[in-house]
């Protein structure tokens, strides 16, 4: 065995109702990252993934498309791996909640908590949130009866259940929270579980008897086992149910479980408690992290449907880009906002302007003043050494923040030795040496701006994993230990005399006003293609007919129709409806070209109240049909404008 320290890292297994957005590729770029960033640092790593594919949710989506509900999240997962794919995730291992090595453990697991008499039959009868898996009390649900957590109604349940004993272990689990200060995180997060359990802490319901598809609870058939029971079960089965637990043995207990502020809950209360009654050894911390959020403020969310696709995303911007902007935005323990302006914002600061530029003009100037040579040091100006010296400090400083996990600041902190290059540069001035025939002054200058490439490059490589070999080849270098480890971080390393390879900009600038118009690159195709999900949403909840008598359907003709500037979804409408005429946008420009749309008789919702979008107010909202994400127009030919829908 090595003697290397060991560093296991553990994304949530995220459910296969649909596919995924970038909040989720957020979430596991950062464990990638983190697991590249260790693996350089001499850890022996371990990263898992995958998905949590049992509970009522999937199970209702797969009716709903018609499927059984493992035909359903097998098609979903093969868009969970492609993307993991494009977005260059090296994990270990994939789990899936319904692989028989996951099973087993689990109803292991439950029959030892059950055997030593920490779970007990008894009756549930209280509200659920299938969309959140989530049991929740009548004053927790509030009049309304929604969900607190994501707004949806949520159901009354009364059904048979076995219980888990967690009022049991509320001292115990205190005295943990207060003895392991790291274990939550951020401290903000901490103090919120805190006082959650302080307000007293329930007894959990672990089993299910209203539908099946779930994991058998073994000494009783007639029950599946609770959905979160089973799914955090998975940080271990993965490692048990391997190399004879081996990996178990090395890894566990984990070093990260990297979640979303959404789910912190279950893993900072319910999962320890669960291992606390198995008698198992708890993970080091468990890091919850802000949410990624739509433009208009509200969470990315599957199940609101304002969701950005990730592999668009990369086809358009390359997936080192996105990785990048994804840990650059998002600050520790706060929410960021997508856009994506904001993406192209960052791409073309960051990346091309402060980066790229970086290369570019040392390879260029490199290529014109030395016939593309980086020549020894020989010289020196009066500039070298608080360059040389921040160089010199800043592996540290990005090492700390890493180990933190604090991405975003440990990415500005290498940036600012990137604008001190830049700035250098300016100072240095080596058009100006050359010009004066300062050869010495000259090669040291530009040796020095290599050197600071290098080291930057081999420090963001975790984060953006596909760079290094693209700079080392303009550069002349190869990836070698000497040069290209973490333990290459000393100042001085670049070989002189070493010939370069100038080549394209490696971010070529994005012209913000045709966001539209980037050609999205075809990404590679692996060799399980994804298929073409078709499920249907579920019905709604039932409604009464004057919750339909409330909306005002209009009959309207399109007089005219033309794309919103800078919003890739909008089309701007002007509508008569009975003699009047109204603006009204609607998200609808991948499907139509404006011009087809003019003349066309529609439905439009009259009396919605006004809403502004992208500064121009809407007057109502057209109704559209929507599969597959696709959208088609309602129409009324032969009607004329202003007859109502009934
Ligand atoms: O909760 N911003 O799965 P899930 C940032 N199956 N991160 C986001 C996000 C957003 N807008 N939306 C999702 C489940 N995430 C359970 C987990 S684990 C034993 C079981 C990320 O598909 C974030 O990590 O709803 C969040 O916690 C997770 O996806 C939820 O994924
Ligand atoms: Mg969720």
């Amino acid at each position: 065995m090595s003697d290397k320290p060991t560093f296991y890292i553990t994304t949530p297994i995220y459910y296969p109702s649909d596919k995924l957005h970038i909040g989720h590729a957020y979430t596991t770029v950062a464990a990638d990252t983190m697991s590249r960033y260790k693996k350089m640092r001499g850890f022996d790593t371990y990263f898992l993934t995958g998905s949590d594919e049992h509970g009522q949710k999937i199970q209702r989506r797969a009716a709903a498309a018609g499927k059984t509900p493992q035909e359903f999240v097998d098609e979903i997962i093969l868009n969970f791996k492609e993307l993991w794919r494009v977005l260059d995730i090296q994990y270990d291992d994939f789990i899936r909640t319904t692989d028989q090595r996951h099973m087993k453990v689990c109803q292991e697991l439950f029959q030892q908590i059950y055997d030593q008499g920490d779970i007990y039959k008894s009756e549930y009868e209280g509200w659920y949130c299938t969309s959140c898996e989530t049991f929740f009390t009548e004053t927790q649900v509030g009049e309304e009866h929604i969900c607190p957590d994501c707004g949806k109604p949520a159901e009354l349940t009364k059904e048979e259940s076995y219980f888990f004993r967690m009022s049991k272990y509320a001292d115990r689990w205190m005295q943990f929270i207060e003895e392991n200060p790291d274990f939550i995180r951020p401290e903000s997060r901490r103090n919120e579980m805190i006082n959650f359990v302080k307000q007293g802490l329930e007894d959990l319901c672990v089993s299910r008897t209203t539908f099946d598809w779930g994991i058998p609870v073994p000494f009783d058939s007639k029950h599946v086992i609770y959905v979160w029971f089973d799914a955090l079960i998975n940080y271990i089965s993965a490692l048990k149910s391997k190399e004879d637990g081996r990996l178990y043995e090395k890894f566990w207990p984990a070093d990260v479980h990297l979640v979303g502020k959404d789910i912190i809950r279950f893993h900072t209360i319910i999962w320890p408690i669960m291992l606390m009654a198995a008698g198992l050894p708890l993970p080091k911390t468990v890091l919850g992290h802000g949410w990624v959020l739509q433009g208009d403020g509200g969470k990315m969310s599957k199940s609101k449907g304002n969701v950005v696709d990730p592999l668009v995303l990369c086809g358009k911007y390359g997936s080192d880009a996105i990785r990048y902007f994804l840990m650059r935005e998002m600050a520790y323990g706060l929410d960021c906002n997508y856009s994506e302006e904001a993406l192209a914002l960052r791409i073309n600061t960051d990346l091309a302007n402060d980066y790229g530029n970086l290369l570019s003009r040392t390879t260029g100037m490199i290529d014109k003043f030395q016939g593309g040579v980086v020549l020894p040091p020989t010289g020196k100006t009066e500039f070298d050494e608080e360059l040389i010296a921040l160089a010199k400090e800043t592996p540290a400083r990005f090492a700390a923040l890493m180990d933190h996990m604090e991405w975003a600041n440990a990415l500005a902190e290498l940036w600012k030795l990137v604008n001190r290059a830049n700035k250098y540069i300016d100072e240095a001035a080596p058009w100006a040496l050359n010009k004066a025939g300062e050869k010495d002054k000259l090669a040291a200058v530009l040796y020095n701006m290599v050197e600071v490439i290098r080291l930057v490059t081999v420090m963001v490589a975790p984060v953006m994993p596909g760079l290094p070999a693209r700079v080392w080849q303009q550069l002349g270098i190869r990836e070698d230990h000497s040069l290209t480890s973490w333990d290459s971080l000393q100042w001085g390393g670049f070989p002189a005399g070493t010939k370069i390879d100038r080549g394209e900009p490696l971010f070529p600038r994005i012209d913000l006003d045709a966001l539209d118009e980037i050609p999205q690159q075809p990404v590679e195709k692996a060799d399980a293609q994804p298929a073409a999900v078709d499920d249907m949403e579920p019905i709604a909840p039932q409604c009464v007919i004057d919750d339909f008598a409330k909306l005002d359907l209009r009959v309207v003709k399109v007089l005219a129709c033309n794309k919103v500037p800078k919003a890739d979804k909008l089309l701007q409408f002007t509508l008569e409806l009975g003699g009047e005429t109204r603006t009204v946008l609607s998200g609808i420009a991948e499907y139509y070209s404006p011009e087809e749309l003019v003349g066309k008789k529609l439905i439009v919702i009259a009396n919605l109240a006004p809403r502004k979008i992208r500064g121009i107010e809407s007057h109502g909202m057209l109704l559209s049909v929507e599969r597959n994400g696709k959208l088609c127009v309602v129409e009324a030919p032969d009607m004329p404008t202003g007859s109502r829908v009934v």
